[in-house]
C-alpha cells in the first residue's frame, strides 16, 4: 500500500476536519441540494491537486467524469488567478487547464465505460512528471436517476452503481488517485426515492465511500460542509467561502 496522500481544499477548516485534506485512495463523496457547491469544490481541487505537496497539492493531473456538462473553463482561470494572488506567483492558467482531462459521459453506460477510458490515461501518465491524482465523477448518481426509474428497475439500478463504485475504488487504489464524487439530495420529498435528506443510492453508496460530506447552505457565499460517519475521523463542521477567486476560509 503506498502513502496516502492529502489534497488540500483551500479551506483550512475544512482540511483539519479531513485530518489533512481529501485522502488518496479513498472515495470522498460530496452531497447536497442544487446549489450548494459540489462542483465548485470539483473545480478547485482539479486546481489544487495540481500544486507541488508544499503548497497542498499532489503534483499531479485529474481526469474529469462530467456527466451533467457542469465543467467551466472560464473558472479554472478564475481559480488560477485567486491562487496566483494567494501565492504572490504568476501562474499560467493555460498551464493549468491542461492537466485538466474532462470526458462527458451521456449516460450511465457511458460513465461507467469511461473509468476504463480514464484507467488508460492514467497508465500512460504514471511515469509521467503529471501522474493523476484525482478522479472526479460528478455527477455520479444524475444519469442513474434518470434511467432507473420503476420500482422493477431499481436493484439493477444498485447492482450497477454498485460496480461502478468498485471500479472507481480499485482506480483510487491502482494510482494512488483521489477519488471525489458528487450526490444530489432532493429538496422535497420524492415519491419514488424517498426520504429528501437522504443522498441518492442509499446505503449502498454509505457504505462504500469512505468520507461522507453534506454541504449545505449558509449565509452569502458561506457553505457549511459536514463530514459524517467516517470509519476513522470524529464527526465535524467545517464553514467554507465560494468566492470569485475560489475556496476559501
Ligand atoms: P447541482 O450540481 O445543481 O446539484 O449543484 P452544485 O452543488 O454542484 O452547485 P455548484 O457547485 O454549481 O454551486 C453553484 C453556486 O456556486 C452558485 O450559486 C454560486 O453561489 C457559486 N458560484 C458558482 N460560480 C461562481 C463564480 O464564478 N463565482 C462565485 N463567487 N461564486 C460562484
Ligand atoms: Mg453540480
Amino acid at each position: 500500500r503506498k502513502l496516502v496522500g492529502k489534497l488540500s481544499t483551500g479551506c483550512e477548516e475544512f482540511n483539519e476536519m479531513m485530518g489533512g485534506g481529501i485522502e488518496s485512495q479513498s472515495i470522498t463523496e460530496m452531497y447536497g441540494e442544487f446549489g450548494c457547491g459540489k462542483t465548485q469544490v470539483a473545480h478547485q481541487l482539479a486546481v489544487n491537486v495540481q500544486l507541488p505537496p508544499e503548497q497542498g497539492g499532489l503534483g499531479g493531473s485529474v481526469v474529469i467524469i462530467d456527466t451533467e456538462n457542469t465543467f467551466r473553463p472560464e473558472r479554472i482561470t478564475q481559480m488560477v488567478k485567486g491562487l496566483s494572488e494567494k501565492h504572490g506567483v504568476e501562474y499560467d492558467p493555460e498551464e493549468f487547464l491542461k492537466n485538466i482531462h474532462v470526458a462527458r459521459a451521456y449516460n450511465s453506460n457511458h460513465q461507467i465505460l469511461l473509468v476504463d477510458s480514464a484507467s488508460e490515461l492514467a497508465n500512460e501518465l504514471k511515469d509521467s512528471d503529471m501522474p493523476v491524482r484525482l478522479l472526479i465523477v460528478d455527477s455520479l448518481t444524475a444519469h442513474f436517476r434518470a434511467e432507473y426509474i420503476g420500482r422493477g428497475t431499481l436493484a439493477d439500478r444498485q447492482q450497477k452503481l454498485n460496480k461502478h463504485l468498485h471500479d472507481i475504488q480499485r482506480f483510487g487504489d491502482l494510482f494512488n488517485s483521489c477519488v471525489v464524487v458528487t450526490n444530489q439530495v432532493m429538496s422535497k420529498p420524492d415519491a419514488f426515492f424517498g426520504d429528501p435528506t437522504k443522498p441518492i443510492g442509499g446505503h449502498i453508496l454509505g457504505h462504500t465511500a469512505t468520507f461522507r460530506l453534506y454541504i449545505r447552505k449558509s449565509k452569502g457565499d458561506k457553505r457549511i460542509v459536514k463530514l459524517i460517519d467516517s470509519p476513522n475521523l470524529p464527526d465535524g463542521e467545517a464553514i467554507m467561502s465560494i468566492t470569485t477567486d475560489g475556496l476559501s476560509d
